[in-house]
């Protein structure tokens, strides 16, 4: 019998880790199966329970249950912490072990798949929800030159920055008082491209050779990449490659393996 995973949201249904995860188990020889679990708004936990009992051996978890998966972990790892959200699950005999793969996601697309470097560079996160409270201790564990995060409600991104400031250099502030300041990586953590938006960004935000990055994705360039493109982004990147190296992550923290990336985004990218 393979050792059953699953991803555990709602929705859930579009969800592309089933098919990030059999490619993985494929490509590694892991006798793995991976399903999509459609949890009810209020049956998080028991959905949790459910899968496993039914010998589940750990999950990952999407919207919007990762606050909740903290909870629910019975030991968290110093990443889960700072991010105070847990995206994947290990069921050991007497404990939940909840850990985030998220933010290691984002840095390895951006410094190992893109070959952009982070250390030394201007950096803008924009959001200062649960997506943006994830990559930040990730972002500023690569040691750049400075992290602005950049919100609606500017005071919930000083807030947020407060909470990170022993970790690095980064200040919170809303999209107006970015002023002139230029950034040499700019990433979009709202959930502004869900609903078609733009933050309300000042037109002269990029360095030469600027990287724009939307951790969302789909079929057509993001609100975002579109105007990056059009005000002087170099290179601008969607987040199926993230998306794809936190399912490895996850991957490694359950089997101890880790698999290659490069052709699950190729083949996603090829539909
Ligand atoms: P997530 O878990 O995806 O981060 P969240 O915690 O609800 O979701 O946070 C959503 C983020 O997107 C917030 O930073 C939100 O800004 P506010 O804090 O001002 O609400 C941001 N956001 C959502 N829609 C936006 C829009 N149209 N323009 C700018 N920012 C937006």
């Amino acid at each position: 019998m393979p050792d059953r995973y699953a991803v555990i949201g709602n929705p859930v249904s579009h969800s592309k880790s089933p098919s990030i995860h059999a490619a993985f188990a494929r490509a590694t020889g892991q006798s793995v199966v991976y399903a999509a679990v459609f949890a009810p708004l209020d049956g998080f936990a028991a959905t949790v329970a459910a899968f496993r009992a039914a010998g589940g051996m750990g999950a990952n978890v999407t919207v919007p249950f990762k606050l909740e998966a903290f909870d629910l972990a019975t030991e968290t790892t110093p990443r889960a912490r700072a991010a105070l959200a847990v995206n994947t699950l290990t069921f050991a005999a007497d404990a939940v072990r909840g850990d985030n793969t998220d933010g290691v996601g984002l840095v390895r697309d951006i410094e190992i798949n893109l070959g952009v470097e982070i250390a030394g560079k201007r950096v803008l996160v924009m959001g200062a929800g649960g997506a943006a409270r994830g990559v930040l201790a990730p972002l500023l564990d690569r040691r750049p030159a400075a992290l602005a995060i950049a919100n609606r409600t500017a005071d919930k991104a000083v807030e947020l920055a407060g909470r990170f400031r022993e970790r690095g250099p980064v200040e919170g502030c809303g999209y107006h008082a970015l002023g002139t300041s230029r950034f040499d990586i700019v990433v979009n953590a709202t959930s502004a491209s869900l609903v078609g938006e733009l933050p309300p960004l000042p037109p002269h935000l990029f360095c030469g050779g600027a990287l724009a990055y939307d951790m969302m994705y789909g079929s057509e360039p993001t609100p975002f990449l579109r105007w990056a493109r059009e005000h002087g982004a170099a290179r601008c990147t969607d987040g199926l490659g993230m998306l794809v190296e936190q399912a490895a992550e996850s991957f490694f923290v359950w089997r101890g393996v880790r698999p290659d990336t490069a052709p699950v985004i190729a083949m996603l990218r090829a539909g």
